[in-house]
C-alpha cells in the first residue's frame, strides 16, 4: 500500500479563502474586522517564523493583525501590563502569547490573564474545561489538534466508532485536547508518553495515531497497523550531510517514507499539520469576533 499524502497546505488554503469571504460579510454587514494580536518574547528562531507566518495569514484574511515585540528580558509585570490592554481593546477580538517563554517568565500566569472570551489559543483553564466536558459550542479549541480533527474527519468521516485511536505525547498544546476531541467522535483513545511500556506495540492497534513527541522520524513502518490514518504533529529541525555538505532540514515525527507503505493516509512535514494550526488561529478569531457581536460563532 502506497498511503495518501493528506495536503494541509491545500485544505488550509481552502478554509482560509472561506474565513476571508466570512470576514468581508463581518465587515460589511456589522462593521466588525477581526482582530489579532500576537505577542513574542525573545529571539527564539523558530518562533519568529512561526509569528511571522501567523500575520501574513491574518493580513491575508483580511483581519486586523498586531504583533507585539518584547524583549527576551521583559519583566513579568510588563507582560501582564500588554495583556491588561489588550484585553481591554474593543479592536482586538483574539490574544496569542507565542511559546515558549524565556524561563524567568510564569507560562500558566500568563497564558491565564488572557481573557477566555479572547483566548484564541484555547490555553485559558475555562476554555480547557469547556473542552473536557464536551461544551465546545461556545469554548476556543486549541488550534494545532482542532486542525488534526479536520484531517482526520476528511478520511474517517464525521463519525470515529469503532476505531482506536493512539495519541503519542501529552502535551496541554496537544496531546490532552487532542484526547477530548477524538473521544467527543467516539473514538477509543490511548494516550501515550515517556513512561509507556513497548509504545510500539500500543501504536500497533491504532486506526488513528497523532504523533506529538517532537522526536524526529521515531514513529516507523513496523509499528502501524495497515490501513492506519497517521497525522504528524512533530516539527523537529535536523541537520543531515550529503556529499560533504551539511544542510539542515524540518522532519516530522513520523518516518514519512517508511510509513507510506503501511498507512492508508499520512500527513507529511512540513506541508500537513503547520498550515492547518494557523488557519485554525484564524478560525478561533473570526468566531471571538462574531460572538463579540452577539452572532452565532
Ligand atoms: N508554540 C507552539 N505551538 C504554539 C501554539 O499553538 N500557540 C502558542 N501560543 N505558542 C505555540
Amino acid at each position: 500500500m502506497t498511503a495518501k499524502r493528506i495536503d494541509g497546505k491545500a485544505k488550509a488554503e481552502q478554509l482560509a479563502e472561506a474565513i476571508k469571504a466570512q470576514t468581508a460579510v463581518l465587515l460589511k454587514d456589522h462593521g466588525i474586522r477581526p482582530g489579532l494580536a500576537v505577542v513574542i518574547i525573545g529571539e527564539d528562531p523558530a518562533s519568529q517564523i512561526y509569528v511571522r507566518n501567523k500575520k501574513r495569514r491574518a493580513e491575508a484574511c483580511g483581519f486586523h493583525s498586531v504583533q507585539h515585540t518584547l524583549d527576551e528580558n521583559v519583566s513579568q509585570a510588563d507582560v501582564l501590563g500588554l495583556i491588561d490592554e489588550l484585553n481591554n481593546d474593543d479592536a482586538i477580538h483574539g490574544i496569542l502569547v507565542q511559546l515558549p517563554l524565556p524561563d524567568h517568565l510564569d507560562e500558566q500566569t500568563i497564558t491565564q490573564s488572557i481573557l477566555p472570551s479572547k483566548d484564541v489559543d484555547g490555553f485559558h483553564f475555562v476554555n480547557i474545561g469547556k473542552l473536557t466536558a464536551g461544551h465546545t459550542q461556545d469554548a476556543f479549541v486549541p488550534c494545532t489538534p482542532a486542525g488534526c480533527i479536520l484531517m482526520i474527519e476528511d478520511e474517517l468521516g464525521p463519525d470515529f466508532s469503532g476505531k482506536n485511536a493512539v495519541i503519542i505525547g501529552r502535551s496541554n498544546i496537544v496531546g490532552k485536547p487532542m484526547a477530548s476531541l477524538l473521544m467527543q467522535r467516539n473514538a477509543t483513545i490511548t494516550v501515550t508518553h515517556s513512561r509507556t511500556s513497548d509504545l510500539p506495540s500500543v501504536v500497533r492497534n491504532a486506526d488513528i495515531v497523532v504523533a506529538a513527541v517532537g522526536r524526529p522520524d521515531m514513529v516507523k513502518a513496523d509499528w502501524i497497523k495497515p490501513g492506519a490514518v497517521v497525522i504528524d504533529v512533530g516539527i523537529n529541525r535536523v541537520e543531515k550531510t550529503i556529499d560533504g555538505e551539511t544542510k539542515s532540514r524540518l522532519t516530522g515525527d513520523v518516518d514519512y517514507d517508511d510509513v507510506c507503505r503501511v498507512a492508508s493516509a499520512v500527513t507529511p512535514v512540513p506541508g500537513g499539520v503547520g498550515p492547518m494550526t494557523i488557519t485554525m488561529l484564524m478560525s478561533n478569531t473570526l468566531r471571538s469576533a462574531r460572538l463579540s457581536a452577539g452572532l452565532p460563532g
